[in-house]
């Protein structure tokens, strides 16, 4: 359990004091092991009649959360009170998101239930590939991921009873499982490749590699680094404390719905470019600015407000230094293509870009740095996995995340459904005019 002795500075205040209206309310003010005291407002509404107002919720902490840490200042990223930068050295992707569902890493024998629980969770429901064939050909994988992942409760509607804790691990089981074959089965689809089963003897990374690449007419080869990248990237990836779609699935669980409906909803809140449709953004725009010659003209156009342009991969709501996972991912980009052998222009237009945005008054005063997409793209690419897959990979990794916020959730003795509250901008009380005097 994390150590609740507070450090001498976080003794300094117990309260805030807020005057609203003539009258002043006395607010507690609340700490957690690490990260800013909040003041909690619970009270304000009944004693002041005020709201407060914080779109983006820049200042809002909406829950009580055990899972990751975030210091956005220092660059500092913890899942469960391990740096991000050892579990990426020393872990693999199927631990990390046992540690961040249980709470601890696992002993050799609960990795090894773990692993045969996850592997044996794998398959689909035959009539996962009649729905799935439903989709039009050129449908966008993640369209289909979100309608895939819906359609699970229907599958598994008679472990659905949220007040058993066993059956609220299964689904999150199955969803750890499950979703790299879902994501495979959207990929071949869109191509016309017949699909192709999980292999029990592969582990969870090459597994869905081979759900992804192998054809009937040969074998695959696989070089090492292909599974090391895609393990180490969906580490990077597995969880983000309270970001958007982390926050869609915990408002959603907030209303009692099944785990594969918030899952579904928080796929729809990833997909946007502004989050994890940033990695394939981000590709876009480079194959776009096509030279290092051509940077200078992006720099400046991202600078200008007036164009609607921003880079992509570059700035974060909670990172005002360099974002820890792209500094990891960018280390591994130039390993990565080196062992692959790959060259790829790209690469050069990106460290240019970074270069130059780093030197830039523009972006060093609105602390803007790459972000964990910036570099991810590359290394995709790099690997065979097709641009419109990149969110999907993203929804992959970040599964095993959502799924922890929402075991978290249903035992949260402070969860209450999510209502936020509005400023109403619209007309007062007004008279219906019938149509004909309109
Ligand atoms: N390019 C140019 N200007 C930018 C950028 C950018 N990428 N990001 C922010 N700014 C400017 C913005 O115009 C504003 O300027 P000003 O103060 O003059 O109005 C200032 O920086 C602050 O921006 P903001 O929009 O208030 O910041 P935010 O915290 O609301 O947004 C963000 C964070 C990630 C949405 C934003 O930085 C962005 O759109 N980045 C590009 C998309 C991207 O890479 N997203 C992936 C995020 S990391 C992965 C994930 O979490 O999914």
């Amino acid at each position: 359990m994390p150590s609740d002795t507070p450090s001498s500075d976080q003794t300094a205040f117990q309260q805030a004091t807020l005057t609203a209206g003539g009258s002043s309310v006395a607010l507690p003010v609340d700490r957690g092991t690490l990260g800013n005291p909040c003041i909690d407002i619970a009270k304000l509404p009944k004693e002041t009649g005020c709201f407060t107002y914080d779109p983006g919720f820049t200042a809002t902490a909406a829950c009580k959360s055990a899972i990751t840490y975030i210091d956005g200042d220092a660059g500092v990223l913890m899942y469960r009170g391990y740096p991000i930068e050892q579990l990426a050295k020393q872990s693999s992707f199927l631990e990390v998101a046992y540690l961040l569902m249980h709470g601890e890493l696992p002993s050799a024998a609960e990795f090894s239930n773990f692993d045969n629980e996850v592997t044996h969770h794998t398959m689909m429901h035959e009539a996962f590939r009649t729905f799935l064939f439903g989709f039009r050909h050129d449908a966008h994988p993640m369209a289909m991921l979100v309608g895939m992942l819906g359609s699970m409760a229907s599958f598994y509607h008679n472990t659905l009873d949220l007040d058993d804790p066993e059956q609220r691990r299964l689904a999150a089981v199955r969803l750890i499982a499950k979703v790299p074959t879902i994501a495979a089965g959207c990929y071949r689809y869109s191509i016309g490749w017949p699909m192709r089963y999980p292999k029990n003897n592969l582990e969870y990374v090459d597994r869905f590699l081979h759900m992804m690449f192998e054809v009937p007419s040969e074998p695959l080869a696989l070089k090492p680094v292909a599974a090391r990248a895609l393990d180490l990237l969906f580490i990077l990836h597995a969880d983000h404390e309270q970001n958007a779609s982390t926050s869609t699935v915990r408002l959603v669980g907030s209303t009692g719905s099944n785990p594969y409906a918030c899952v579904a909803a928080g796929v729809a809140a990833l997909w946007g470019p502004a989050h994890g449709g940033a990695n394939e953004a981000v590709l876009k725009m480079l194959g776009e600015i096509g030279k290092p010659g051509n940077v200078q003209s992006a720099i400046d156009k991202a600078k200008d407000k007036e164009s609607g342009f921003r880079l992509m991969g570059f700035g974060h709501r909670v990172y005002k230094n360099f974002d820890p996972r792209a500094k990891i991912i960018r280390e591994m980009t130039h390993q990565v293509l080196g062992e692959l052998g790959v060259s790829d222009p790209m690469l050069e237009v990106a460290l240019k870009l970074e270069e130059a945005a780093l030197k830039d008054d523009y972006f060093i005063q609105r602390k803007l740095y790459p972000n964990v997409d910036f570099y991810s793209g590359i290394i995709y690419k790099a690997l065979g996995i097709p641009t419109e897959m990149f969110t999907v990979m993203f929804a992959i990794a970040r599964t095993a995340g959502w799924v922890a916020h929402w075991l978290e959730q249903q035992t949260d003795p402070d969860a209450r459904i999510g209502r936020p509250r509005q400023i109403y901008t619209g007309y007062a009380e007004r008279d219906y005019v019938g149509i004909d005097k309109r």
